[in-house]
């Protein structure tokens, strides 16, 4: 199959492509969907083929506006459109009860079903034009760092898919939080776009789900069933070292062989001359951090570097989502300095 690269004039391309059963690379604030039409299970099957993605693993749906949760959810509560008034279009996707529209494929065969309403302006014309909710995971192969260009998801993709539409750089570069509204409190199975603190200013309390710290153990099953699998990884081996930034930069310099790679902030570039090194930005800028984290993991892969050192923000704000993909990424392989 040849992957054709469309660009932010090809709407209707592209939602054509989505409505006859095909699968387009699509742009979001976040990273770059892999999207399919969420009521053709053929069509979403085809999702978990092109990616190689555990078919245990749900897929959320992608909707223009709050004005579908009514059509595709049942028991949708009053703080699911409360939220939607506050963050939407935005990186927050909501799990919440499936109708009974919603294909089996599309939920893994839960219950729930995990809907969000992307802020980005090519990715919300293609939904209207499409005029159905899109399935879409991030546009990676599993278990690599997601895609936040159109070049890296073409990196994954060529070949495999029918389009991608170049809609620039990702603004956001994690994916969204994922809050669950079917459980009391509600509870943040994976930290991303709006951050913690943004949801507990409106909901009040909000639980951490388990799986967001910590590796699963075997048999575990956290509530986000993607959160289970080793995620983001570049090929080499990656160690977080985490702590303040001072520290650790010291003990990455102390400890890192000669042409392994270090991704840092951008105050300690200097002091690993004989690395390779990524940066993630100014040590207190975690908007930044969250921009240059997969670019820095995903840069590696074209390296031959045989050990990765990583250093990680506070988890305040979005620190708390890159420190998440950063662990993640390292497997939970963390020294804390
Ligand atoms: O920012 C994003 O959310 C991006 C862009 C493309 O929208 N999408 C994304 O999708 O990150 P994906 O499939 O890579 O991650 C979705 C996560 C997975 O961990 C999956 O297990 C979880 O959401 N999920 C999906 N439906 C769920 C459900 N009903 N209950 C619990 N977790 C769910
Ligand atoms: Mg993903």
């Amino acid at each position: 199959m040849n992957t054709k690269l469309l660009n932010k004039n090809d709407i209707d391309e592209a939602a054509a492509i989505l409505r006859s059963g095909g699968l387009v690379g699509i742009p979001t604030e976040t990273v770059y969907g892999l999207g399919a039409n969420g009521l053709d299970p053929r069509a979403v099957g085809r999702i978990f083929e092109a990616k190689g993605r555990p078919q245990d693993n749900p897929l959320i749906l992608h909707v223009p506006s709050a004005d579908w949760l009514e059509r595709w959810c049942v028991d949708v509560p009053e703080t699911a459109y409360t939220l939607a008034g506050r963050f939407w279009p935005g990186p927050l996707t909501m799990i919440l009860k499936r109708g009974p529209e919603v294909p089996d494929v599309v939920t893994a065969g839960l219950d729930t079903v995990g809907m969000r309403c992307p802020d980005h302006p090519v990715c919300r014309a293609i939904l209207f034009a499409a005029g159905v909710p899109v399935a879409a995971p991030s546009g990676n192969t599993s278990g690599r760092p997601s895609p936040t260009t159109a070049a890296h998801m073409m990196e994954d993709m060529d070949g495999r898919i029918d389009a991608i539409v170049d809609g620039g750089p990702c603004a956001v570069g994690v994916e969204s939080a994922i809050i669950d509204l079917t459980v009391t409190p509600p509870r943040l199975l994976r930290p991303g776009g709006i951050t913690l603190e943004q949801l507990r200013e409106v909901l009040g309390e909000v639980a951490v789900d388990d799986a967001v710290t910590r590796q699963m153990a075997d048999g575990e099953k956290p509530r986000a069933p993607g959160m289970k699998y080793r995620h983001y990884a570049p090929k080499a081996p990656v160690t977080v070292v985490a702590g303040e930034a001072i520290f650790s930069a010291a003990w990455i310099a102390a400890h890192a062989g000669e042409g392994d790679g270090v991704i840092c902030f951008d105050e300690f570039a200097g002091q690993f001359p004989a690395q390779t090194v990524e940066r993630l930005g100014p040590t207190y800028d975690h908007a930044e951090h969250a921009r240059r984290v997969f670019d820095a993991l995903r840069a590696f892969d074209k390296t031959d570097v045989p050990a990765i050192w990583a250093q990680c923000p506070d988890i305040s704000g979005l620190g708390l989502a890159v420190t998440n993909r950063l662990n993640k990424a390292a497997g939970f392989h963390i020294v804390e300095v």
